[in-house]
């Protein structure tokens, strides 16, 4: 089949592109507002895009809180999510009013971070600590703007906690990191293989 996303021509339920790009990681974004009030949720238009400088970015839909916030304070944590936040990561998603701490509403403890305001969930696994460095509202190839407001910043610091490292590596094959794929689907990463680059001549 072929189809054209913008024609919904899929003849299918339910469009297929969100399972087809995936997993997805995600970024539980906690960010704190103007008048100090913190928020927490969760982001699958998430990732890493860069690494010199380390850049990471949330999209969206819409104006929501961590926009919002993002936008007013210029900061944003990325919290690494792993299986055992499953549900909580999911409790903080509910369309709480503007204000209102998700940490408190999923029943997490906030931990300071070290360079930013934002604090991030106590007993995470790794975050980002995150400088806004662009706000994008992402427009089609017609130039027409849709929705979706993409946030870039630069993770001027990463917490690791140390009890995921080993041999001072992240031990990838026993960090159950949690992944979004489509309709409401989830994965955790459960097989690890490595591969070497092939190299030409
Ligand atoms: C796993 C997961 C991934 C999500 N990804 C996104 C996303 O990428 N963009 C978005 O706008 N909303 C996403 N949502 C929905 C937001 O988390 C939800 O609208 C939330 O209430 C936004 O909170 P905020 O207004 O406090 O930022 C996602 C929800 C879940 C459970």
């Amino acid at each position: 089949m072929f189809y054209e996303p913008r024609l919904r021509n899929h003849g299918l339920s339910h469009d297929p592109l969100k399972a087809l790009v995936a997993p997805r990681p995600i970024g539980w974004i906690s960010t704190m507002a103007a008048n100090g009030s913190i928020n927490l949720a969760p982001y699958s238009f998430f990732n890493l895009v860069g690494d010199r400088p380390p850049i990471a970015m949330f999209s969206s839909d819409g104006q929501k809180d961590s926009l919002r916030n993002a936008e007013e304070t210029g900061e944003f944590v990325c919290n690494i999510v792993t299986t055992e936040f499953t549900a909580a990561m999911n409790a903080s998603s509910a369309p709480f009013p503007h204000g209102v701490n998700e940490f408190e509403k999923a029943g997490l403890a906030m931990e300071p971070s070290c360079l930013v305001k934002p604090p991030r969930v106590k007993g995470i696994a790794a975050a980002l600590e995150c400088k806004v460095t662009s706000i994008q509202p992402l427009a089609g190839a017609d130039g027409n703007l849709g929705p979706y407001i993409m946030v870039l910043g630069e993770a001027v610091g990463v917490y690791v906690d140390e009890k995921i490292l080993k041999d001072g590596r992240v031990d990838a094959a026993h960090l159950p990191l949690l992944a979004r794929l489509g309709y409401m689907d989830y994965s955790s990463v459960e097989r690890v293989f490595s591969l070497e680059r092939p190299t030409v001549g």
